[in-house]
């Protein structure tokens, strides 16, 4: 480890960068020399990465030393606008084709704007579904503040930013899971990304047991789109000890290979703290919280601290599980 100038920890870990290999990478930060994971284009004359079939370096070299293209803002189309509560709305919106394809992963994620707004009312929002075939998307959005009472105002035009991916920390394991048992143990609105986990998961032909708690809301909508997938749904309050209670069972007696916990961090470590009571090591797989604002790592909204006092963007960096729920937030 070695400090920087304002005394911050710098990291000499190998860090994953969830863009590296993508059409966006390079970026910004290797034209800063602040590459997550080459440590050529940290400055550093020697080569140390995580290898995953690319090298940065030589993509970096044969673009003239410049970053690639990065994402755009496009006009997309809502085609409809659905109130499933009061405070939920759910949005289709046409988009390209490609853009669909590329949405259609677990931890997906665009920001959305609305058209009149200026930028900083960007707001990311999981892909709840998308359609390739049509170029369609699906997002569920809780109503809260300001960014997202703009977005209630949208009629038929919003903006659209992306792709992202990073909204899953843990999406190695997720990926990499087949034919195993599965829990999927999911609150309010953070039921929206577990759509595109589940249907992955089951195309990877896992067996599945998915833990719906409709949270303060008391929403479950997300029901139409997953009535026709073959898993086990049960339906519990986990914030009520009877709940807990009744997911400490599934747990014990599960024997599952992957847990997805999706909704607060408060949650997650909730379910950690029951997958951490067994003797076998579960992988575990989590939904990003972090406060996001530019998405390319760069504005430092989403700045974390792992439990090394390793600073890390999250936006784009893929953590081990256990190293980001310790780990504290930069800002307080
Ligand atoms: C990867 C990712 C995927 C998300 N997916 C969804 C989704 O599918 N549906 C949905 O309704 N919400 C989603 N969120 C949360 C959503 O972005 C926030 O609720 C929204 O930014 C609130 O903004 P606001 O101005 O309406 O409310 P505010 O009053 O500004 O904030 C309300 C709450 O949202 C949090 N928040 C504010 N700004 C951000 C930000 N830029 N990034 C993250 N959190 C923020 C604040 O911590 C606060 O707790 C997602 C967040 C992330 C990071
Ligand atoms: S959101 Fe800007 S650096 Fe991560």
């Amino acid at each position: 480890m070695i400090a920087n100038m304002e005394g911050c920890i710098l990291s000499t870990e190998r860090l994953e960068c969830i863009d590296a290999g993508s059409e966006y990478c390079p970026c910004y930060l290797a034209q800063t020399n602040e590459c997550i994971t080459c440590s050529h284009l940290q400055g550093e004359d020697f080569c140390d990465c995580n290898w995953r079939g690319v090298c940065i370096y030589q993509e970096f070299y044969w673009c003239s030393n410049k970053k690639k293209d990065q994402r755009e803002v496009i006009k997309g189309k809502i085609i409809e606008k659905k109130m499933v509560h009061e405070e939920i709305m759910i949005l289709k919106i046409a988009v390209t084709k490609t853009l669909a394809r590329q949405l259609k992963h677990p931890g997906a994620y665009v920001f959305l704007r609305d058209w009149q707004s200026p930028h900083f009312f960007d707001v990311p929002m999981s892909i709840m579904d998308a359609d390739e075939q049509k170029g369609e998307i699906y997002i569920a959005v809780q109503i809260i503040g300001a960014k997202t009472k703009a977005l209630l105002a949208c009629e038929d035009k919003i903006l659209v930013k992306g792709p992202y991916w990073n909204g899953v920390l843990g999406l190695k394991n997720l990926k990499s899971t087949k034919k195993e048992k599965v829990l999927l143990v999911s609150r309010g609105i953070a039921l929206a990304p577990s759509v595109l986990a589940l249907k992955h998961l089951l195309k990877n032909k896992n067996k599945i047991t998915f833990v719906i708690d409709p949270g303060k809301l008391h929403a479950v909508f997300i029901k139409n789109y997953i009535k026709d997938l073959n898993i086990e749904t049960v339906e519990l309050n986990l914030k009520e000890e009877k709940g807990l209670k009744h997911l400490e069972k599934i747990i014990k007696t599960g024997n599952y290979d992957l847990v997805y916990s999706a909704g607060s961090d408060r949650f997650h470590k909730r379910v950690e703290n029951q997958i951490n009571q067994l003797d076998e090591k579960v992988k575990f797989v989590i939904t990003n919280n972090s406060k996001m604002c530019c998405g390319e790592g760069v504005c430092g909204a989403c700045s974390c601290k792992t439990k090394n006092g390793t600073i890390v963007k999250m936006c784009k960096t893929q953590l081990e599980v256990r190293e980001a729920l310790e780990g504290g937030k930069v800002n307080g």
